[in-house]
């Protein structure tokens, strides 16, 4: 068995550490601790790592911070990040080309794929490269920025839905009889099975919101995180809440 941390909207700022009456960077401490604790050994951040656009000094800052966790980090860039400035920070394996940061990645055995949402959509090249990269590499699950299914936060769907997002839904439906999908986004804990599809979204380290009202409002300012436990039999997951 392998345990991997998903966390995602860390919503980090150098300049601007604290946001709605939030110390940004305990929360992103507290989601660190708690996921040691947990004894993973693997994170992947699932994007919005900036607060409202991302700047050098925050991602250096996040990469120093990660680079001294015990455990592999895999970063994929979320809508208010700037995928071009990743490679500086993060490594060459994110140097950018003015293409999405799409990956594939077999860690441990699993292969997962990261899918780059930043620009808000997915294009039909990416459609094509993940229709090809699942036939020849069989991934046990998909990583995106924004959810692919609809009906669960109404504020977020209203406002910064993914583009054609039933789109993109149908297009992953058809991969296999069941795909997990791990987005960020919506300031949620969702888990619920749109088949085939089984979204499953984080809730963000910064605040959580209200998922049933169409206005803006903060239901949480708890600091939430995923752990995602992979067996040759399957995945199991689960969200938590730190502090
Ligand atoms: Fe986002």
């Amino acid at each position: 068995m392998a345990r991997v941390a998903h966390i995602a909207d860390l919503h980090l700022s150098v300049d601007e550490p604290i946001a709605h009456g939030i110390d940004l960077w305990a929360h992103f401490e507290s989601v660190l601790a708690s996921i040691a604790d947990e004894g993973v050994e693997l994170v992947i951040v699932g994007g919005d790592l900036a607060l409202n656009e991302g700047d050098p000094k925050t991602y250096r800052r996040i990469a120093e911070r990660l680079d001294a966790f015990p455990a592999d980090v895999l970063v994929q860039p979320g809508n208010h990040d700037r995928p071009e400035l990743f490679a500086e920070a993060f490594g060459r394996r994110y140097r950018w080309t003015g293409e999405p940061l799409d990956r594939v990645v077999t860690w441990r055995g699993f292969t997962f794929v990261l899918l780059d949402s930043s620009s808000g959509s997915v294009s039909e090249e990416q459609l094509w490269w993940l229709e090809s990269v699942w036939r020849t590499t069989h991934p046990v699950a998909i990583f995106v920025h924004h959810p692919v299914i609809a009906g669960i936060c109404r504020y977020m769907e209203i406002n910064y839905e993914l583009r054609e997002r039933d789109r993109v839904y149908r297009r992953i439906a058809a991969l296999a009889d069941l795909i997990h999908v791990f987005s960020g986004h919506y300031h949620i804990a969702y888990d619920g099975l749109h088949n085939p599809v089984l979204q499953h979204v984080t809730p963000a380290v910064f605040y959580q919101l209200d998922p049933d009202t169409p206005d803006f409002a903060v239901a949480s300012d708890r600091a939430g995180y995923r752990i995602i436990d992979l067996s040759p039999e399957g995945i199991s997951t689960v969200v938590g809440f730190a502090g």
